[in-house]
């Protein structure tokens, strides 16, 4: 293998797209299937138990993205999160999750999972290296759940992968919930009552027009301001100062010490200003966006035996040529594409 293409004792240079906004985080969907059918992502209508995903030999394999890891890490990426589809449908995950996390350079490694497969691998995963968890919870109500899965998961399942993941040691789990509207908004208190001071910070998520299945139509969105004032109508709320840079929720606490909650409003607050993310699909492809039409194709230089320095150049010409600001003309109102890559192959 080549040697990476940083000369030793220099941080790795930071790169900028034509906003500048600098390469940091880097997404890496490991599967494209999942055993849930939420409707926002998955309909299952439109994709049946015999739908044709990705094979296994056109997934990377685990060497694969740890290599390709090790050159993002050069370009300045220092944050990983691990997606799907649903990730723990990948084999031998917490394998995947020892490369990576020893990879120099990057000091934060997460996954994002519905939690359906979570309980028993949560302890290994922990040991391999992962650092924190998010899991999608959109309600507590069984029924609801139960339709919001597409009638694949339960809720029960998703609350003991919560349990194993506090006592594997990853708590404060964040918890990420679509709010739509007349499916799970007015359930949204009852999931709060359960959780404040439970240390875990739940996160409403603006239903958003990724894919070209989920049929989205903005009267469904829930703008974060309207439930932002439900919620602080019964616990009044107290803004936060973000985290970082880019950080894509705005933070707030229960005014009585309840715990912290975030608001995720990329339809009505677009956050794309500073969008340091890359994504990288399970068959390889670079995403420079969640609605991104296409991606460039990584794996086949990879498997034609590409040196190293050679695919960081790639890299960096993909992104130097980045301008996607997807969210923010989609408010503008102008002509965004709607030829979109599917959620459940970047993970969101
Ligand atoms: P950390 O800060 O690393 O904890 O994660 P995060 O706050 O970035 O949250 P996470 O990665 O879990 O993202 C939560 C959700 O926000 C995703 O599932 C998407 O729905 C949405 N989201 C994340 N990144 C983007 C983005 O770049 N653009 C848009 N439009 N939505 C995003
Ligand atoms: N709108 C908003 N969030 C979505 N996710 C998937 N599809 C959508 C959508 N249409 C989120 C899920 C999950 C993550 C993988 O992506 O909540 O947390
Ligand atoms: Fe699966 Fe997540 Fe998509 Fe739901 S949102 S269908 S759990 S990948
Ligand atoms: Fe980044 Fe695209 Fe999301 Fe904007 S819409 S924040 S550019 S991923």
């Amino acid at each position: 293998m080549d040697a990476p293409a940083i000369p030793l004792g220099f941080g790795p240079a930071a790169q900028r797209d034509l906003r500048g906004r600098v390469l940091r985080d880097l997404r890496i969907s490991v599967v494209d299937r999942c055993n849930f059918r939420c409707p926002y992502c998955m309909p299952e209508d439109q994709y049946p138990r015999d739908h044709e995903f990705l094979s296994k030999a056109e997934r990377l394999r685990f060497e694969e993205i740890e290599r390709l890891t090790r050159i993002f890490a050069t370009l300045g990426v220092h944050k990983l999160r691990l997606t799907g589809g649903e990730p723990l449908l990948r084999r031998d995950l917490p394998e995947l999750v020892r490369k990576l996390a020893a990879v120099p350079g990057i000091d934060d490694v997460a996954l994002t999972t519905n939690g359906s497969l979570l309980a028993p691998q949560a302890q290994a995963l922990r040991e391999a290296g992962l650092q924190r968890i998010t899991l999608s919870l959109d309600t507590i109500v069984p029924e609801t759940f139960r339709r919001m899965s597409g009638g694949r998961g339960e809720v029960g399942v998703v609350l003991e992968a919560i349990a194993a993941a506090e006592r594997a040691g990853f708590a404060p789990l964040k918890l990420n919930v679509v709010v739509m509207r007349g499916t799970n908004d007015d359930e949204v208190l009852g999931l709060l009552e359960r959780f404040r001071g439970s240390g875990h910070i739940v996160r409403f998520i603006e239903y958003m027009d990724v894919g070209t299945c989920n049929d989205w139509r903005r009267d469904l969105v829930v703008p974060s301001a309207e439930l932002r004032a439900r919620i602080a109508a019964r616990w009044p709320l107290r803004e936060l100062e973000p985290n970082y840079g880019g950080e894509v929720a705005r933070r707030y606490a229960f005014a009585d010490g309840g715990g912290e909650i975030g608001f995720i409003s990329s339809v009505t607050e677009p956050f794309c200003g500073d969008c340091s993310r890359a994504r990288l699909s399970a068959d390889g492809r670079l995403y420079t966006c969640l609605f991104a039409g296409s991606g460039h194709d990584l794996r086949g230089p990879l498997r034609a035996g590409i040196g190293d320095a050679e695919l960081a150049g790639l890299i960096r010409a993909v992104w130097s040529a980045r301008e996607d600001r997807y969210s923010e003309l989609r408010s503008e109102a102008t002509s965004a594409s709607r030829e979109h890559v599917e959620m459940y192959a970047i993970g969101g």
